[in-house]
């Protein structure tokens, strides 16, 4: 069905009926009225509407193109009148807004957050329930939400749907995920949108857990390109105390729905009022580049309630990890199975000898990231538990304060501390939520006794109580208390598994990181698409930056376990690019150090490269096809580029006239050899150096599945 606005009436006459009608309307200011916003810029234009039958919509137009068709607002309750239909506009309230804020850490300096808004209250009188539209209009996009003030016939409700409809203007390009409750680390498939319900099927590839919901629905963040060029992201900002939003699509129509993920119990949602949803979120513009700056999902946050962010930095580790994920070494010390937590004495049993965090190893790596300027060493495996620790449905799985026998917690951490280097905590949970947060307060003790300062939690497989999914406002609220008691006890959090971000660093800025999406650890699993990381930034990262643990040198796995016979889907220099392309103030130089030594040279660039920026750049973007982005480090004239393209390779012809003018500057290029091949030839590098001003012109290679990385250091310096 498609929605109209109602056209106005023609005729000047009125018979006597309807005349009687229009009277009570205007006089119970019950009347439809029509409301317009635009950007500060005045290119974006917001219209909210009251239909026919009390139906709250609105609608998007940018440049006078049509981005969002009128669409239906509201909500459908469990046992009680929806929020959809029955609805008069009784206030209205407009506002502007600017001002500047500065991240704790981020891709600028400082952000502008500007806007003009519009909040409309609407009543159903049948009910005396009342609830406000509020809407931002950025030049980059629109944000909305529902809010719902205390009031006696509205003070608590179950959500049985939210029915907030995306109206498109036509039959996109999508770069979309299945929808699934349970997890996003899926390939991302680029099809027309009236292609979704037949590409479904092979979408969804298998997990440790997953729940996919329909042969039409869609995750977001949801990128999308119209065919006259312009581009649109549909994603959420403020994700508290609600559950995740997916898409369902109406291929007839191509209509967005909201689908909320559903609890244990089926509902998907249960508020007691005052209560506000998270922001719907619509990014647009007709430059590619526009949609990788936008600050629109951060803007819509509140800012941080900490008063001392001192604690909070940006982190460069490496880690006790490849080696388990491709199966060279394990997580557990013995190869028991079936143990109950208690009962078995680790001092007293055989060891399997393929434990990679032993005292030895874990020192190579303090040694090592000392040696280089790392700031941390993760250390997956440390903990008693990881012989039983997935797909068992286990309550009790880990107790996060136990090492094995060959972990040496104190000397370790001692060790480490000497050197300048932390290592980070591992909180595998294996989903056992209700395990997780008992044990929490006291795994944090642990943390702060020792002296780690961030956690990298995980939550593999079904969230256990069972029924429950990981995307749900019960388990969205876990991942939220977890950050809190973190901040208490001054600990950085990088959460994998849960659920994607929604720019919720502004107000919690030790959530340094995320999973939520497929990472590197997929190239050991069978692969990610040669493309894949000139997408996640256009989708995945809308939300918020992403652990991707990039800077795998020896990308064909068969090599040191030759079992696996995964291959990591880049160049080496394209894996360099990485850390510019795939913004996080957590980054990973993921290989084992063994790699690294066999390529000093090309290693030199992680070493280097920022992990937190003053300014950002995209050079060039097309979402699927090629990235470029050059950013300024962090109180320093150096600045970064790196440039990943897809299967295909392509030339790129940039210009670095973001450099200051008059400084002189040498960069050092990293880049494919002409015959590069991410598969078949992908350790062919070229590094040269050369002076280069806010003049100069380059044009580079970039090999299929291939990539480049810059660093410009100004002279002399
Ligand atoms: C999945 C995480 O993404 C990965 O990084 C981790 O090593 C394993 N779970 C084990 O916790
Ligand atoms: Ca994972």
């Amino acid at each position: 069905m498609k929605h109209r606005a109602t056209p106005p009436p023609t005729t000047p006459f009125f018979r006597p009926k309807q005349l009687l009608t229009l009277l009570c309307l205007a006089l119970l200011g019950l009347q439809a009225r029509a409301e317009e916003i635009k950007s500060p810029n005045g290119q974006l234009t917001l219209n909210f509407d009251v239909q026919q039958g009390g139906v709250p919509t609105y609608r998007l137009r940018y440049k006078g193109r049509e981005v969002i068709k009128t669409s239906k607002l509201g909500l459908e309750l469990k046992g009680s009148t929806s929020l959809q239909t029955g609805f008069t506009q009784t206030d209205k309230q407009t506002r502007s807004f600017d001002e500047t804020w500065t991240p704790v850490w981020g891709e600028s300096k400082t952000i502008r957050n500007h806007y003009n808004e519009l909040a409309v209250t609407l009543t159903q009188p049948e009910t005396q329930r009342t609830m406000r539209v509020r809407f931002r209009v950025f030049d980059d996009g629109l944000g909305f939400r529902y809010e719902f003030p205390r009031q006696p016939k509205l003070d608590y409700f179950t959500i049985k749907e939210e029915r907030t409809q995306f109206a498109l203007a036509g039959d996109h390009k999508a770069f979309w995920l299945p929808g699934d409750y349970d997890t996003q680390e899926y390939s991302t498939v680029t099809s027309k949108l009236s292609e979704v319900r037949g590409l479904m099927k092979s979408a969804v590839t298998g997990n440790a857990s997953q729940t996919p919901f329909s042969a039409t629905g869609v995750q977001t963040p949801l990128m999308l390109k119209s065919q006259d060029g312009l581009y649109i992201n549909i994603h959420e900002a403020a994700l508290i105390d609600y559950s995740c939003m997916h898409l369902e699509l109406d291929d007839k129509t191509m209509t967005l729905e909201s689908h909320l993920t559903p609890d244990a119990a089926g509902d998907k949602g249960l508020i007691q009022t005052p209560a506000n949803s998270p922001w719907r979120t619509v990014i647009v513009s007709d430059k590619a580049g526009d949609i990788l700056l936008s600050k629109l999902v951060l803007n819509l946050n509140e800012p941080t309630k900490f008063k001392d962010v001192s604690w909070i930095k940006p982190v460069k580790y490496v880690g006790v990890w490849w080696e388990m994920i491709t199966g060279k070494g394990t997580w557990s010390y013995t190869n028991m199975e079936n143990i109950k937590l208690d009962s078995v004495d680790f001092q007293k049993v055989t060891p399997n000898g393929t434990h990679a965090a032993n005292n030895q190893r874990v020192k190579q790596y303090i040694d090592f990231a000392a040696q280089h300027g790392f700031d941390a060493v993760l250390v997956e495996g440390w903990n008693i538990g990881w012989e039983d620790w997935f797909g068992k449905h286990k309550d009790y799985v880990f107790d996060f304060v136990t090492p094995y026998p060959d972990f040496n917690v104190q000397e370790l951490n001692r060790y480490a501390q000497s050197k300048n280097v932390r290592i980070i905590m591992h909180h595998e949970t294996s989903g056992s939520v209700r395990n997780y947060e008992r044990h929490l307060d006291t795994a944090f003790q642990f943390m702060n006794k020792y002296g780690y300062n961030a956690v990298k939690t995980g939550y593999v497989g079904d969230i256990v109580p069972l029924g429950h999914h990981h995307y749900d406002q019960w388990v969205n609220n876990h991942y939220q208390y977890v950050l809190e008691k973190a901040a208490e006890h001054k600990i950085m959090v990088n959460g994998h598994e849960a659920v994607r971000p929604t720019g919720l660093a502004r107000t919690f800025p030790n959530l340094i990181g995320n999973e939520a999406a497929r990472g590197t650890e997929y190239e050991s699993f069978g692969g990610n698409n040669a493309d894949h990381t000139t997408i996640l930034p256009f989708t995945r990262l809308i939300g918020g930056p992403m652990d991707y643990t990039p800077g795998i040198f020896q990308t064909r796995i068969s090599t040191f376990n030759p079992k696996n016979n995964s291959f990591v889907h880049s160049t080496l220099t394209r894996q360099l690019a990485l850390y510019v392309t795939m913004y996080s103030p957590l980054q990973m130089a993921a290989d084992m150090i063994e790699h690294y030594n066999q390529h000093l040279d090309a290693f030199q660039f992680i070493k280097d490269v920022a992990v937190d920026w003053d300014d950002t750049k995209v050079l060039e973007a097309e979402p699927g096809d090629y990235i470029t982005y050059a950013r300024k480090a962090k109180g320093k004239s150096s600045w970064f580029v790196g440039s990943t393209c897809d299967e295909n390779g392509r030339t790129s012809k940039i210009d670095l006239s973001f450099l200051d003018r008059g400084k002189k500057y040498v960069a050092t290029i990293y880049a494919d050899s002409p015959d590069a091949h991410y598969e078949k030839n992908p350790q062919a590098y070229q590094i040269r150096k050369l002076n280069v001003t806010s003049k100069t012109k380059l044009t580079q290679l970039c090999a299929p599945g291939g990539g480049y990385a810059i660093s410009i250091l100004e002279a002399g310096k």
